[in-house]
């Protein structure tokens, strides 16, 4: 049996391109690591909010990536909007106007949102109906889980809300 001699310039030549694909792969790493974001940055962007905690007719704030987010939930009495309700009582919605970016204010006794810049006015389901504001104010992406919404992840919820 030939035994094969390798000779000492080969055998340099495969340690040296051994080497060098472990040093490529190391910074291949180091500069995913670098460019991934933290886990805590990752996490930021998503806010759990137990929606049984809001009793009918209250609306609750909560902060989501710096902006506030309105969390109403409707009496039966209140009209219902089926394609901006969340498990056909929670309307959530940006609370922030589509006009020009004021937050507006929740009215109970008129049960609308009023916008206190320019008098803009939306009704219980965050659906502009009088004065300067375009259109409807923003649903967050959502996903819901039991009694919980993450806010922050679109789930089949969202996904079907933003369709209809
Ligand atoms: S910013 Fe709300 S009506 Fe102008």
């Amino acid at each position: 049996m030939a035994e094969e001699k390798v000779s000492r310039r080969d055998f340099l030549l495969y340690a040296m391109g051994g080497w060098a694909a472990v040093g490529l792969g190391g910074v291949l790493y180091a500069m995913y690591k670098t460019w991934e974001p933290l886990p805590e940055v990752k996490a930021a962007g998503v806010v759990k909010f137990d929606l049984s905690k809001v009793k009918p007719g209250q609306m609750k704030v909560v902060q989501w990536r710096g902006k506030p987010v309105f969390v109403l939930r409707l009496t039966p009495e209140m009209k219902k909007c089926s394609n901006r309700v969340i498990k056909n009582e929670y309307v959530v919605v940006v609370g922030i106007c589509t006009h020009l970016g004021c937050i507006p204010n929740w009215e109970p006794d008129r049960q609308i949102f009023k916008c206190p810049c320019h008098g803009g006015e939306y009704d219980a389901c965050g659906v502009n109906t009088f004065g300067p504001p375009p259109r409807p104010l923003d649903i967050p992406p959502f996903k819901i889980e039991g009694n919980t919404i993450v806010l922050g992840e679109a789930g089949p919820e969202y996904e079907k809300m933003m369709k209809g």
